[in-house]
Parts: C-alpha cells; sequence; structure tokens
C-alpha cells in the first residue's frame, strides 16, 4: 500500500513528465542529465532513486558534463570529497555559459552543513537546485519547482521521520540490488558527521522491506545488499520490534534469491543470534564487514565506539568459531588526535591478530561540529601521514596472507561485469565478496556459477569455469 507522500511525489513525476516533453518540442531534442555520486553505498542507492524519476520524466542519460541537467549526489565524511565537488563544480561554469537550458543540482550530506549552503550561495551562484538528505524523495516536486519558477530553489529540511520509498528507481546493475533497511545513526562517534546530517535512525517495516525484495527477485536480481549505516540495531525502535538476525530469517525465505549481504555491522551491536543465523544460512554471504577504527583501547574510548581492543578480538573469536572461513572485512581510521606511536602498534597488533582479507584505512579528516574537531593533540600533517603508512603497509601483507586461503578451490562466484582492461574476461565475486577474472562469454552476467581459482594476483583471483 503507498502512503500520501508515495501517492503524492508520483503525482509530481507525471506533471514533472509534461514540463519535459514541452522542454523537448521547443529544444527540438531530447533532455540530457548527468547523476554523479560521492561517497558509500548509501548515496549509490539514492542516485538510483534520482536516474530512476529523471528517466521516467524523459531524461536521457549521459556520461558528459554538458547534460541539461547535472546532479552532485555529495558526500561530507572526508574533506577531500568536498574539496573534489568543489572542483567539479567550478569546471562546469562553462559548460552552463555555453548552454543557457542546463540546469545544476547538488544533494546528499554535505547539503545539511549550513556552512557549505553559504559557501555554495556566494561563490557558486550558478547553481539552481540544493536539497538534502531527509527530502531526497521530493526530487520530482523539487524538480517542477525549479522549471516553473525558474528560479534557484533550496529546500533542506533538518530532519524528517518519513520513509518514502516506492518510486521510481534505475538500478545500475540488473541482478543485484542495494536496499535501504533503516536510515540515519545515533551512535555519535566522535569524529563522525554522519549523525549530523543523516539524522537519528529509523527502521523500515519489515514487510516493507520483504516486498520490495520480493519485487526485486521477480524483476531479476539473484543478490541484495541490506544498507543501513549499522544494520545490528535494525528494527529495536520499531512499533513492533524485531532483531536484524530475525529480518534476515525472514528475507532467507525469499524465493529465488540467492544472496544476501548487509553493511555495516557496529561491533558493539553485533549479537550470537546474528552469528547463529549466519552459520546457518544457505544465502547469507561468508563476508562481514566489521569497522575496527583503531585496535588502540584507549582512542577508541575517545572516539565513543563502545567497545575495547579485547572485546574486538573475542567477537571476532566468537566469529570465527562458528564460521571458520568467513571473510572480515575492516575500516581503520587513523591519527585521531592523539595517537601515539604505542596506538598505532596497538592497531597493528590486532591487523594482525585478525588477518582482515581487506580493509579500507582512511586517514582522520577534522569534522567542524564533531567532538573530535575541538579535541587538543590533532596531529601535524607528517604524524598523520607515517601513522597511515605504518597501517597501510600492515593490511596490505595480512590481506594478501590470509586471501592465499582460497588457491585452488571451486567456489560459487557471481558475475558481475566485464574488466576493464580485457573484454575477453568477466568480474565475478565469491560470496566472500574476493574478485575473481574469469574467462567468459558477457552472457554469464548475473549468474551464479562454479570456478576453479587457479591464480592468486595479490588482492583478487584468475580463474576458470568447472
Ligand atoms: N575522517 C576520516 N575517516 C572517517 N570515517 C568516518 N568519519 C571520518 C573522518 N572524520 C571513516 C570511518 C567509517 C568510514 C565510512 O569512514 O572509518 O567507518
Ligand atoms: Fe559514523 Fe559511527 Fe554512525 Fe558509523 S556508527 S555512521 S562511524 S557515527
Amino acid at each position: 500500500m503507498l502512503n500520501n507522500d508515495e501517492i503524492l511525489q508520483l503525482q509530481y513525476v507525471e506533471k514533472l513528465k509534461t514540463i519535459i516533453e514541452e522542454k523537448e518540442k521547443a529544444l527540438g531534442r531530447k533532455m540530457t542529465c548527468q547523476v554523479t555520486t560521492f561517497g558509500c553505498q548509501m548515496n549509490a542507492r539514492d542516485s538510483e532513486k534520482l536516474l530512476g524519476i529523471l528517466k521516467k520524466a524523459g531524461f536521457v542519460e549521459t556520461e558528459s558534463d554538458d547534460a541539461d541537467f547535472v546532479i552532485y549526489n555529495t558526500c561530507t565524511v572526508r574533506d577531500n570529497a568536498n574539496q573534489r565537488l568543489y572542483g567539479r563544480l567550478g569546471a562546469l561554469k562553462p559548460y552552463k555559459k555555453k548552454n543557457p537550458n542546463m540546469k545544476i543540482g547538488l544533494c546528499g550530506c554535505m547539503m545539511q552543513e549550513p556552512t557549505v549552503i553559504e559557501k555554495i550561495k556566494n561563490s557558486y551562484g550558478f547553481v539552481d537546485l540544493i536539497f538534502g538528505t531527509h527530502n531526497v524523495f521530493c526530487f520530482a516536486e523539487l524538480l517542477c519547482r525549479m522549471y516553473e519558477s525558474d528560479s534557484r530553489i533550496i529546500d533542506i529540511w533538518e530532519k524528517t521521520d518519513k520513509i518514502v520509498e516506492a518510486l521510481p528507481i534505475d538500478r545500475k546493475y540488473s541482478f543485484k540490488s542495494g536496499i535501504n533497511i533503516m536510515f540515519g545513526c545515533n551512535n555519535f562517534c566522535t569524529y563522525c558527521i554522519v549523525p549530523y546530517v543523516r539524522g537519528r535512525e529509523r527502521s523500515r517495516n519489515p514487510e516493507d522491506i520483504i516486498a520490495e525484495i520480493k519485487g526485486l527477485v521477480d524483476d531479476g536480481v539473484v543478490e541484495i545488499m541490506l544498507l543501513g549505516q549499522n544494520v545490528n540495531s535494525y528494527g529495536k525502535n520499531l512499533e513492533d520490534p524485531i532483531s536484524f538476525a530475525e529480518l534476515l530469517r525472514r528475507i532467507e525465505k525469499i524465493e529465488g534469491l540467492e544472496r544476501i549481504r548487509f553493511m555495516t555491522s557496529h561491533p558493539k551491536d553485533l549479537s550470537d543470534e546474528l552469528i547463529d543465523v549466519m552459520a546457518s544460512s544457505k544465502k547469507i554471504c561468508d563476508h562481514i564487514h566489521l569497522p575496527l577504527q583503531s585496535g588502540s583501547s584507549r582512542i577508541l574510548k575517545k572516539m565513543n565506539r563502545c567497545y575495547d581492543k579485547e572485546q574486538y578480538l573475542a567477537l571476532v573469536e566468537r566469529i570465527r568459531a562458528k564460521i571458520p572461513d568467513i571473510s572480515i572485512t575492516t575500516d581503520i581510521l587513523m591519527a585521531f588526535p592523539g595517537e601515539t606511536d604505542e596506538d598505532v602498534e596497538e592497531t597493528v597488533d590486532v591487523i594482525r591478530k585478525v588477518k582482515f582479507d581487506n580493509a579500507f584505512t582512511f586517514i582522520y579528516s577534522k569534522r567542524t561540529g564533531t567532538p573530535a574537531a575541538s579535541m587538543p593533540d590533532q596531529l601535524d600533517e607528517g604524524t598523520m601521514q607515517r601513522h597511515f603508512d605504518v597501517v597501510l603497509k600492515e593490511v596490505q601483507e595480512s590481506a594478501r596472507e590470509r586471501l592465499k586461503r582460497f588457491e585452488g578451490r571451486t567456489v560459487p562466484v557471481l558475475f558481475e561485469e566485464v574488466n576493464d582492461h580485457d573484454p575477453e574476461y568477466i568480474d565475478a565475486r565469491m560470496t566472500s565478496n574476493t574478485v575473481v577474472h574469469v574467462k567468459a562469454p558477457s552472457s554469464c552476467i548475473g549468474k551464479i556459477m562454479n570456478v576453479k581459482l587457479t591464480e592468486f594476483h595479490g588482492f583478487y583471483y584468475t580463474g576458470e569455469i568447472v
């Protein structure tokens, strides 16, 4: 059943269609659009929604920067994403001068920061549409307002308790899909801006999630990725509370669905019930993304992560006791204020003990408004880089060591896309999320088949269909 917002927004999509039709008539050609995504999988999913509405309204997608409508879905988790956005925006200005028809939109996490809005108003006055994370579902309505008024629209909400789905979506892959199970975050890790720009935790009803997945499966999807900032606290605040493990049990029963992934898991909320469900499941992939951030209990405390080094290691042991072969990947944030060489050694120690299959390592980026930004002992750039380099080298070595275990095995892989460098190869993925390059025709894309892992290349394999 559609809710009132969904009904209203679908009406705006229809209205937008007539606006675009008229523009096309006047121009004597189709209107083009470009959607660019910065940041995480949640943003990637939001961008599929933006593109879904644009295409439904009649736009044709293009990769080029001179499109009639360009929208950047922004990220603000680290400052380099912000800087990249300003760079891209500056480069758009000449295109807009050439094409008086061109409109530029900005949305996503960066737009929830008042200082960013001020900067855009002052220095990038040619932007036509700005909205944030809470009203992304109003995209069709906002586009109608922008075209009808022919003036700049800025509409940022401070928060929302609405959950609006069921709008058109243009999936990047026909055979796999992300699906939001919850929005926002309540954890307030002291370095992180996400709770400020994505708001408090809200879970979708399990019935809506199941219905959406069934629809996706009917449409050819075999693998889903359940998305949330902290999936382990899914369902706690619903009227009828349900655990994430129970949600997984229900999703497992969906016929035709082959693979279930999820991210991200906060170590503090990972239950034994979830480990048991993963261990007994035939569909949940043998992979868990479990951000460590730091191996030093002292730093973890300052980060407000609510676990210490020993608890993290014990959790990994509990997981591996039930699922020995599981792939564990992580995020590590180096150079947090006050981090010493001893703290770096603690992180290295955890890396050596856990042996992650993969790790994303980041240099701490100061985010205005977060508690860490006003902590003393912010490190200088040289020290930051030194700490980062130590850990990067360590995770690369340990991942290489750990990934070797698959050599010679025959495993099922999902064929995903033609390899960028050699079109005779298809990039496929094991349930561990490890990439395998397989010589195969493109007709294999979307299928799950057994391949023998013949050669290990450090962080990926080549394999042969058996
Ligand atoms: N600086 C650097 N990295 C950060 N992350 C979150 N906030 C920051 C920050 N201020 C990293 C964390 C998180 C990942 C998505 O981004 O490691 O897990
Ligand atoms: Fe940020 Fe921590 Fe929430 Fe993750 S759990 S989004 S790092 S505040």
